[in-house]
């Protein structure tokens, strides 16, 4: 929010007023209640001069200047948008006596919230930053002086990882049963982007690890830091017996990670809603987030509710997403219509090599033939080393085409000694000594204490010459069948996974049926699209497609085939080869 200088002034002459009276803190903070309805103002004589100071600054500067903290996952909620949640918080007939915003930054939620809540009788506060204390405070002052609210508010200058945060709930004991509201907008950051800032602003790690509730979280290595502040805040909220409404505005893989957890562990979340909001354009930052509204302290409901917030109409069309019979998926009415293929993968799906060096293990034919690696370096070594290499891109075609790369294959099983290839491909292990010291700049710890130049995601399958591949990071799914290029099997990367089979046949089969619409509704039944790889192993090996191939009768294949997929690809089939498929198919099931 931007102050006008008259206002700036104003608090700069009160400030230097309370410094020259030499008052006690108490005092002052007794003056200042009463004109503010800020509770403590100031903790000590030191934060007078800090609030001076920032006032200085303020006036000082023509045009305000906010400085972004990005490890603080600094992402102010615009007034307007505040006020347009606390409004349709009121629609839905929400009378809140008490507020709490984890951590508020410049306040937007509560100044709407003391707008709009006419029966709010206490607000608390929190954040870390000095700075978005006084403005906060500011923006209380300048309110007070435009509206009357007969709130109190508590501001705590206070990391939410520290003991303190949960300190605050023993306050609330006594509200037990009272309407309550909890909102905001906590930080948006991951771990893994606060760790590349070295950043120190992430839960301790003891206190981390012991959580309840936070085992699910441990054990992975990426994770956003909301996803922790939530669980925690409704594990205290839990503790101290309250309940109320939460009002969040979250990712949606948060959201997602939320309702897994109150499944596990109840988080007494119910009535859930997600209202997908346009972030793009309120934040003007690249991420799916919705506005997270959900009953806490009650019973835990397992399912959520997706809506769109910018939608007005009076019965708008949702979707629910969440947990049916134990299993956690995107769309619940689409899963009930094709959950009978839920099961087990007949055949396992593989990953692609991982190698993590791309300038020097994918290689490129220039327009003279010439072997470049990606660095545009000439490269002259054993072909037989070589193998034609897709990336998830080339994986949106339903026959694979020409691969653009050659991919080096320094081991064909999982931890093989590499020194063979001194002896073998000399020129290789020449190559592959000259980049030594990229490939022991590998980041990932799979590589330690392994032999010189591994890869990972090989082993017998990753020679086999047919496979279908998929691509993991596309939000539409593609099953791409792939033949051997030049008399050598396909490779692919570690964004996509795939079947493999010794006869084309076989691949021919499985690919026709995985192009049926019931795999692809029920797939899609189990994903959130928005997420980064929203195909994993773990989706599709929960694909039992051998129960559409049982039901299959060899008419409706051929038809199927004939109308959708001929013109891709031409084979010559009988009826016996489709019954050989399927019991094949039917006896290594067995
Ligand atoms: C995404 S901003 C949202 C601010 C406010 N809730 C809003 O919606 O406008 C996140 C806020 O979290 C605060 N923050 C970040 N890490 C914190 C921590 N460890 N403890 C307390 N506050 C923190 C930041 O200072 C920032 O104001």
């Amino acid at each position: 929010m931007s102050f006008s200088v008259d206002f700036l002034n104003e608090n700069l002459n009160m400030v230097n007023k309370f410094l020259k009276m030499n008052k006690p803190i108490e005092e002052i903070n007794e003056d200042l209640k009463k004109e503010t309805n800020i509770n403590h103002f100031f903790r000590s004589k030191v934060e007078l001069y800090e609030f001076r100071d920032y006032l200085l600054g303020l006036t000082n500067k023509k045009k305000k200047e906010i400085t972004l903290n990005q490890d603080l996952g600094d992402f102010q909620t615009p007034l307007d948008f505040t006020y347009k949640i606390c409004q349709y918080l009121q629609n839905q007939n929400l009378n809140p006596e008490f507020l709490l915003e984890p951590t508020c930054g410049e306040g937007n939620f509560v100044i709407s919230a003391l707008k709009i809540f006419p029966d709010l009788k206490k607000v608390f506060c929190i954040d870390l930053q000095p700075k978005y204390e006084w403005e906060f405070k500011l923006n209380i002052i300048k309110l007070r002086s435009e509206r009357e609210f007969q709130a109190e508010i508590n501001f705590y200058r206070l990391n939410i990882f520290s003991s303190e945060f949960s300190n605050i709930f023993k306050k609330f004991e006594k509200y037990t049963k009272k309407e309550f509201l909890v909102i905001g907008n906590p930080p948006w950051i991951t771990n893994t982007e606060l760790s590349k800032l070295n950043s120190s602003n992430l839960p301790e790690k003891s206190n981390f690890k012991g959580l309840k509730g936070l085992n699910a979280l441990t054990g992975k290595s990426n994770f956003d830091i909301a996803e922790y502040i939530m669980i925690n805040l409704l594990q205290n909220l839990i503790k101290s017996r309250l309940s109320g409404k939460i009002a969040f505005l979250l990712k949606d893989t948060v959201i997602k990670k939320l309702l897994i957890e109150n499944h596990r562990n109840s988080l007494k979340l119910s009535k859930n809603h997600a209202l997908e909001a346009n972030f793009q354009k309120i934040f003007h930052i690249h991420a799916n987030g919705s506005l997270f509204i959900a009953n806490f302290g009650e019973s835990s409901e397992n399912t959520c509710k997706k809506l769109s917030f910018h939608e007005k109409t009076k019965n708008p069309h949702y979707e629910m997403f969440g947990w049916v019979n134990n299993k956690f998926v995107s769309n619940i009415e689409n899963y009930t219509k094709y959950k009978w293929l839920e099961g087990k993968s007949p055949k396992i799906w593989r990953q692609g090599v991982k190698h993590d060096l791309s300038k020097v293990m994918v290689l490129y034919y220039d327009q003279k033939g010439i072997l470049l690696n990606g660095n545009g370096e000439k490269v002259d070594i054993e072909s037989k080393f070589l193998y034609p290499f897709l990336k998830s891109s080339d994986l949106q075609v339903k026959i694979a085409q020409k691969s653009r790369f050659e991919l080096i294959i320094t081991q064909h099983k999982l931890g093989q000694d590499t020194k063979l290839l001194e002896e073998k491909a000399p020129n290789l292990w020449g190559y592959l000594n000259q980049n030594l010291d990229k490939f022991n700049a590998r980041k990932s710890k799979i590589y330690n204490n392994k032999p010189l130049f591994s890869i990972f995601g090989i082993g017998d399958y990753t020679f086999k010459p047919y496979k279908i591949g998929v691509s993991g990071f596309y939000k539409k799914l593609n099953f791409c069948l792939i033949k051997p290029q030049d008399d050598k099997p396909v490779i692919l990367d570690d964004t996509s996974y795939f079947l493999f089979f010794e006869k084309l046949m076989d691949a021919f089969f499985t690919w026709i049926f995985l192009n049926f619409p019931d795999i692809k509704e029920f797939l899609s039944s189990l994903v959130f699209v928005n997420a980064k790889r929203p195909y994993t192993k773990e989706v599709l090996m929960r694909l039992n497609y051998a129960k559409l191939i049982e039901k299959c009768t060899f008419s409706n294949f051929k038809s199927f085939y004939h109308e959708n997929l001929e013109g891709e690809l031409k084979m010559q089939f009988n009826e016996g080869d489709f019954n050989t498929f399927k019991s094949e198919l039917k006896k290594s099931d067995n």
